[in-house]
């Protein structure tokens, strides 16, 4: 799979799955532009990918800012004069209860950075999209389809399955400009916010609802997609690819 001439927008690119991503990306020779809130982080994976020979360009900015998102599209233009796969990986995880104080402040959060802050950025990013009859890759969860015994995270999982709603949405729409948009819903996954999901338990607890009995590496979600970004999959849209070690075949 060679993305070179490829010009990748990653966000949530300082850690994790987005990290991962990005490193992938660089082995396969694409110029990146990795996107978060945490500048040293981001620099640490961006001299990474430079080791590979790729471009990456490190932009700090909160996807929840909407004059950020903006800069976010034109910095990503004025590097490379191009983009050809938009990757929304930014996400937060929060737990809070309906009875909660905190309910409305969580709702507005969540929602801003999982779902509200990936339809500005698509809709920034779109008119290059089809200049390049790019394609987008948007990261969901397992939890937009059901609850896996986690009822405090209703906001993100509320975020999730409208993500979902949305992705489909837009392929549909960007199939006539010939984008491909799809979606990849990750299970247990080793990262911070795996970390974070339960205080009572353990990042290896997780393993618990896997049919596999295994946690998944970020760099796995990363091979999922690319392959969907490549053109190898010039026939999916639309789709829905989980890499959950066989938890939603339990349910
Ligand atoms: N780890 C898992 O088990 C798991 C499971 C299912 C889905 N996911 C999804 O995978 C994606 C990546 O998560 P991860 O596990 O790598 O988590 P992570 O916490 O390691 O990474 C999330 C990244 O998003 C960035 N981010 C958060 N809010 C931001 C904002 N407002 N502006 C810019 N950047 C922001 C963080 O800085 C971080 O780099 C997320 O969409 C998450 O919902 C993860």
């Amino acid at each position: 799979m060679s993305f070179k001439n490829k010009v990748v927008l990653i966000t949530g690119g300082s850690a994790g799955i987005g990290a991962a991503t990005a490193k992938q990306f660089a082995k396969e020779g694409a110029s990146i532009a990795i996107v978060g809130r945490n500048e040293a982080g981001l620099k640490a994976v961006a001299q990474r990918c430079d080791q590979h020979g790729s471009k990456t360009l490190v932009i700090k900015a909160d996807v929840a800012d909407d004059a950020q998102v903006k800069i976010i599209v034109e910095k990503t233009i004025k590097e490379f004069g191009r983009l050809d796969i938009l990757v929304n990986n930014a996400a937060v995880l929060k737990n809070t209860t309906l009875t909660s104080p905190d309910v409305m402040e969580t709702y507005d959060e969540v929602i801003n950075i999982n779902l509200r802050a990936v339809i500005h950025l698509t809709s920034l990013a779109a008119p290059h999209l089809i200049k390049t009859k790019g394609n987008i890759i948007n990261i969901s969860s397992i939890l937009g389809k059901t609850y896996v015994q986690t009822p405090q995270l209703m906001m993100y999982c509320l975020s999730k399955a409208a993500l979902n709603h949305f992705s489909r949405g837009v392929a549909l729409e960007l199939a006539a400009s010939g984008i491909r948009v799809n979606i990849v819903s990750p299970g247990p996954v080793r990262t911070h916010m795996l970390a974070t999901l339960d205080n009572n338990k353990k990042v290896d607890d997780h393993v618990e609802p896997t049919a596999l009995r295994r946690i998944s590496e970020p760099e796995e979600v990363a091979d999922v997609i690319l392959f969907l970004a490549s053109d190898k999959a010039k026939g999916v849209t639309g789709s829905d690819y989980c890499v959950d070690n066989g938890v939603l075949i339990k349910f």
